[in-house]
């Protein structure tokens, strides 16, 4: 089979993964790149054997179906719509935009041209996210009744060129930024959420820049920064959330599920391995095997030394797959809509001191098939 041709516009920071990803697959390939700064996109170009282009000429190019959108939250819509009326289907960071109110028009843009939206993250895919589901599905914790996820941190501002957008300022924080990952790994096991409520506080209201470029700078701080809160799942299940970037440390795992059998505690959501453990009933923990599964093995050495599994643009392979099969794709549009909703749903929840009812329709996605690598998504 060709591969699927993917343009990819916005060559910062998280390009780079996602460019790796395109390296390992025989099924897709990054046809040309591009970005507002042309020496961006020339570097990656050069770095990982691709064309670097302007904007307008990837999205003039007949060959690619698929342009991945890895521009900052605030032009993610823009782009996004740029992309479709070009007739080209989208892939997009989350969130799918910085506002859920720019989610349903780009949506409805899509789908009115027969197009499709995907979005990050995909991590959910990976081998530790899906052995972990199999062993719900398969019974072995019960009925889920409740959970708890947790992420704590100082801030995350290191990851950024500029972390006062992303961290600190209006359309940032730790819930719109780091959200995603667990909302998502959440939905993956239990289906669509119905209603979510916070307390939403901003504890810490001047702080100062700690890494980049504007290490020393005494920035305001715009958004609430630390939330606890819970979300109602359809399915009846409830489950605690923290998220905050006012705290330097603590003893809380990343994601735990409470079933009437046994308990799962699941791994960091922001990658796609590890050793999730479950317990029967009151027994010890035990590790899950997830050798089963693809995407799994850590291919990444973190700045602290750890390793971690890494196969950001998996997302990608089975969009472009499904599309060549008829089939829904898994990380898809609606369900980064409905996950952006519960996010937003927090602080308005806090705000206005009521529940939110999340109103956007999604689908638990189809559980990846067991298997060694991206073959799967042929099947
Ligand atoms: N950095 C990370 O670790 C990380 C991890 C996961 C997800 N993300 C997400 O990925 C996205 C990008 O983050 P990043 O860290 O790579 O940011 P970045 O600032 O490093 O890169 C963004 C790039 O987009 C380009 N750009 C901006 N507007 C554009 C436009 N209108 N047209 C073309 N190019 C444009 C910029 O010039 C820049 O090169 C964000 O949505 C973020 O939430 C980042």
């Amino acid at each position: 089979m060709e591969p699927v041709k993917i343009g990819i516009i916005g060559t910062g920071n998280i390009s780079d993964w996602y460019l790796r990803g395109a390296q390992r697959s025989r099924l897709i390939e990054v046809k040309a790149i591009a970005d507002i700064r042309p020496e961006a996109a020339q570097a990656k170009a050069e770095a990982f054997g691709t064309r670097a282009v302007t904007v307008d000429e990837l999205l003039k190019d007949p060959e690619i179906e698929i342009v991945m959108n890895l521009t900052l939250p605030m032009v993610h819509a823009e782009v996004s719509h740029q992309i479709i009326d070009a007739g080209k289907h989208v892939y997009v960071e989350k969130p799918i935009t910085a506002h859920f109110s720019e989610a349903a028009p780009v949506l409805k843009a899509a789908k009115a041209k027969g197009l499709r939206i995907g979005g990050a993250p995909d991590t959910f895919l990976g081998a530790a996210h899906q052995a972990a589901r199999g062993l719900v599905d398969a019974g072995t914790i019960g009925r889920p009744v409740g959970g708890a996820v947790t992420f704590m941190t100082r801030s995350s501002a290191h990851r950024y060129a500029n972390p006062t957008f992303f961290i600190f300022k209006k359309g940032g924080g730790p819930m719109l930024d780091m959200g995603a990952y667990y909302l998502t790994q959440l939905i993956n096991i239990m289906g669509p959420i119905k209603r979510v409520t916070a307390v939403s506080t901003n504890g810490i209201p001047r702080r100062e820049v700690i890494q980049g470029p504007l290490t020393g700078e005494v920035i305001d701080v715009e958004v609430p920064t630390f939330h606890n809160g819970a979300i109602e799942f359809a399915s009846g299940a409830n489950v605690a959330i923290s998220f905050s970037w006012e705290v330097h440390r603590h003893r809380r795992s990343h994601t735990e599920i409470y079933g009437t059998e046994g308990s799962l505690s699941m791994t960091d959501p922001n990658f796609f391995g590890g050793t999730p453990q479950v317990t029967n009933a009151g027994g010890d923990w035990q590790d899950v095997d997830i050798s089963a599964y693809a995407f799994g093995t850590p291919n990444r050495v973190m700045d602290d030394g750890r390793s971690e599994a890494d196969y950001r643009m998996i997302g990608v392979v089975d969009m472009a797959m499904a599309i060549r099969q008829n089939r829904p794709h898994r990380a898809n549009g609606d369900m980064c809509m409905h996950v952006l909703e519960a996010l937003e749903g927090f602080e308005r929840s806090s705000l206005e001191g009521r529940h939110i009812t999340i109103e956007t329709p999604c689908e638990r996605p189809a559980a990846v098939p067991k298997g060694k690598d991206e073959e799967i998504f042929l099947d």
